[in-house]
């Protein structure tokens, strides 16, 4: 897809978002309260030990992936706009990167696991990208994920019995080589921009 037809579907999708009060921009609260550390207090507490499972069924935990930047990023594969937005912008990103992308680990957390098994989240991560993992759990296993990233999810009831939607956090987090927060990528931002922050991240790996 060419930019700027990627621009028209993410400011699209962001007036879909607004209209359907889908928290896409919801700011991100620490995870827990302000410590009396004086690194914790400068450094926000965002992700945390998790145990998930991915697409292929195997176990992941927050130091499955350490050693390369992370980007994570909470859905769910039935979400109509926002998540495949953010995911295609983060192919994108991938795709400009080149050879450095190899760096990046793109993470897709389900929010949604009573629907998104495995096997389903297997068919929906390789439509967007061959690096992109998706994780799916327990409810216990995603809410604790979930709450370490400060996420808020919460089910919305359809029309019809036994339908419904997930209201949920957008945020994509970046995480450092050693799984500490770094920062975030918002829709807000230009490509460029979101570039610049990757690259920065990357800049900054080190040798485990
Ligand atoms: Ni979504």
């Amino acid at each position: 897809m060419k930019l700027p037809a990627r621009i028209v579907i993410a400011v699209g999708a962001a007036l879909v978002a607004a209209v359907l009060g889908e928290a896409a921009w919801q700011a991100i609260a620490p995870a827990r309260p302000a410590s009396s550390s004086f690194i914790e207090a400068v450094r926000p507490v965002i992700g945390g030990p998790f145990r998930l499972a991915d697409h292929t069924g195997r176990t992941v935990t927050e130091r499955t992936f350490l050693g390369k930047v992370q980007l994570v990023f909470f859905g769910f594969t039935r979400c109509p706009d926002v998540c495949p937005t953010a995911l295609s912008t983060i192919a994108s990103l991938l795709d400009q990167l080149g050879q450095d992308a190899a760096k990046i680990q793109p993470i897709f957390i389900s929010i949604d696991p009573e629907r998104d098994t495995p096997d389903l989240l297997a068919g929906y991560v390789d439509a967007f990208h061959p690096s992109l993992v998706g994780l799916t759990g327990t409810p216990e296993q995603i809410d604790e994920a979930a709450g370490k990233f400060g996420v808020y999810y919460k089910k919305v009831l359809g029309a019809a019995e036994g339908e419904y939607s997930m209201d949920h956090t957008a945020t994509i987090f970046i995480l450092d080589g050693t799984g500490a927060f770094l920062s975030t990528l918002d829709y807000h931002e230009s490509e460029g921009v979101m570039l610049e922050k990757l690259r920065r991240a990357i800049a900054k790996l080190q040798p485990l």
